[in-house]
């Protein structure tokens, strides 16, 4: 398989390829939205976020998964004008007691996984610039609300997340690079078999328009979802993805993960 199994400590981590192009890392998240002011977004930003709903919201018949097209009904998001983070909090809160908490950029892992723990998203409120509408290096309210939020409304996904923070809080450099990859490639760039077929579950893949008609075409070569593998493969995440792994359902993923995660001694057994 294409760059698996390199030295787990030959890839710079997720936050450093990001480090790499620039893009801002920031320590602060306020999870207070009652009194967080919201943006004064401009009609242009409004109409970037109808372009980009409309846009990926045609690719997902017969390419996202049942789950995420479920939950992305739940959800119930506007269509033509940017979402405040209180109301799509709201919604969040109601289905499995996750929240939001707004950030300015990306956050260190620490803080990231210590969010997740707490069942907090960090969720940025900013939308990329209409010159970046088919990529953007930097993760905006885009690829967070529309990639990232339907599924956390999934009870035993939002249990999967949950506890892959817990886990990760845990682990030492060597074991927090074979957790990135597993986020890497479940979270972002994950595949599942529905009854239907292949389908996407992985935000990363969502979110992108180029993903989006990518992942599933003849240049991409789809493996089962084996923790032995996935912990020891390497990815670049500025590159379409043309290795991915593919679950068999979400309660396979929250029972393996619990499972590795144990045997790893990132959690307690009886977690
Ligand atoms: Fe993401």
């Amino acid at each position: 398989m294409k760059e698996a199994n390199k030295n787990s400590h030959s890839q710079p981590s997720v936050t450093d390829q990001y480090r790499s192009v620039n893009v801002e890392i920031t320590t602060t998240h306020n999870s207070d939205l009652k009194n967080l002011v919201v943006p004064r977004y401009t009609e242009e930003e409004h109409e970037t976020w109808a372009i980009m709903f409309d846009r990926q919201f045609r690719t997902l018949p017969g390419r996202a998964s049942q789950e995420y097209l479920d939950a992305l009904k739940l959800l119930n998001l506007p269509t033509k004008r940017i979402p405040k983070l209180i109301d799509v909090s709201a919604v969040l809160e109601k289905a499995t007691g996750w929240k939001l908490t707004r950030v300015a950029g990306l956050v260190p892992e620490k803080e990231f996984f210590e969010c997740l723990s707490q069942k907090l998203f960090p969720c940025t409120d900013f939308i990329r610039a209409r010159s970046e509408l088919e990529y953007t290096p930097s993760p905006d309210m885009f690829h967070d609300i529309f990639g990232h939020i339907p599924l956390i409304t999934n009870q035993t996904f939002a249990d999967f997340y949950e506890f892959f923070g817990r886990a990760a809080l845990n682990a030492d450099s060597e074991m927090l690079t074979k957790l990135q990859r597993i986020y890497w490639f479940t979270v972002e760039f994950g595949l599942i078999r529905n009854p239907e077929g292949l389908r996407v579950y992985g935000s990363g893949i969502l979110s992108s328009i180029g993903e989006s008609l990518w992942a599933l075409g003849p240049n991409v070569r789809v493996h089962p979802f084996d923790y032995k593998v996935v912990e020891n493969q390497f990815y670049e995440i500025f590159h379409m993805q043309e290795d991915v792994f593919a679950i068999e359902s979400f309660d396979w993923l929250l029972e393996s993960f619990r499972n590795y995660a144990v045997k790893n001694r990132l959690l307690p057994a009886g977690a």
